[in-house]
């Protein structure tokens, strides 16, 4: 089959295309590079399967359109500005990609009759735990605010144009090609300094909860969800069901002074985040298969064998 894959080049979507390379689909990638680097799909240019690889903006209907030109059969859409910070200091731009770039996508998958995967967040939930899909909502940022406004116009698409979308609400996820500074995931943060025997800092009283999910858990989900008839129409989250507090992620992984620092935007935080995956599991036969000690242990070996 053929995939277009937005964001391909950032943490997810690498692990995406890798599968997809593996499994021997086609592949065409759009990304702007402006959140990751080209070098994450360096092992895979000039293979047969990575057939073309587009520095370019999801918001340009040009570069977005040529893409879809080539007929992929389904597009998973990853591409987004991610970061709770900049969200805050610039809602324009995240609602500018968040949503402005998601409605290109949908419209150029309208026009060609391909299936969208549309990945979302769990930062669309209130705070709580054995978060099913149909739990509170309460987006705290425009990051998440963004979100749900893309998730919303892609069911829009779906119920208006019968455009086979699925909804995908990934937990908070780590692994290898995360970024590791200010801009990073906890996790890598935290086995970066603890690699470095740097001091490892939490914002606020570190008691707020996460459920994490390793990466090659995130691109099997994503896949499968993509794939499945079944998930048309629906919206899935993926986590472990596991609530660690960061807290306790910071003892995980610290071998050196741990530090309580002033939350950059506590209004943004969610205090308790624990995703309920069964309708993963009774959909699509998904579930995660990697615990977070062996996850935190990859990691650490990634990043030491790349430093
Ligand atoms: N990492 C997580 O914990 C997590 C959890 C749930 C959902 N998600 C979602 O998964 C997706 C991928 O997240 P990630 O963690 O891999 O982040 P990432 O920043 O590594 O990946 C996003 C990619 O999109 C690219 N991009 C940004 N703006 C673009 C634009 N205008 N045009 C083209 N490309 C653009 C970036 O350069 C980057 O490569 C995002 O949609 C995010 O909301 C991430």
């Amino acid at each position: 089959m053929r995939f277009l894959i937005t964001g391909g080049a950032g943490f997810i979507g690498r692990w995406v295309v890798k599968r997809l390379i593996e499994e021997g689909h086609h592949v065409d990638v759009i990304d702007n590079l402006s959140n990751s680097s080209r070098a994450n799909l360096a092992e895979f240019e000039g293979t047969e399967c990575l057939k073309n690889f587009v520095v370019g903006d999801v918001c340009s209907k040009e570069a977005v359109g040529k893409l879809f030109d080539n007929n992929p059969d389904v597009c998973i859409h990853l591409a987004a500005q991610i970061n709770v910070q900049e969200s805050i200091n610039n809602p324009e731009k995240s609602f500018s990609v968040n949503v402005e770039g998601t409605r290109n996508i949908l419209e150029a998958a309208r026009k060609n009759g391909t299936k969208v995967a549309v990945v979302s967040t769990c930062m669309v939930y209130d705070t709580g735990t054995a978060m099913t899909e149909t739990s509170r909502l309460n987006p705290r940022s425009p990051y998440a605010e963004s979100k749900l406004h893309a998730e919303k116009l892609a069911l829009g698409y779906w119920k208006k144009y019968q455009l086979p979308v699925t909804i995908l609400r990934p937990f908070n996820t780590y692994g290898p090609f995360q970024r590791s500074d200010a801009e990073g995931g906890v996790v890598s943060i935290f086995v970066k300094n603890s690699i470095r025997n740097e001091p490892i800092n939490i914002f606020g009283s570190g008691e707020q909860t996460r459920d994490l999910l390793y990466v090659e858990d995130c691109a099997s989900f994503i896949l499968e969800a993509a794939l499945s008839g079944d998930a048309v129409g629906e919206v899935i989250n993926a986590g472990t069901g596991r609530e660690v507090s960061i807290n306790q992620l910071a003892e995980m992984i610290a071998n050196g002074p741990v530090k309580h620092v002033n939350h950059p935007h506590p209004e943004s935080e969610i205090t308790r985040l624990v995703c309920d995956y069964s309708k993963a599991r009774s959909l699509l036969g998904w579930q995660p298969k990697t615990s977070l000690e062996d996850g935190i242990k990859k990691l650490r070996a990634w990043m030491l064998s790349h430093s």
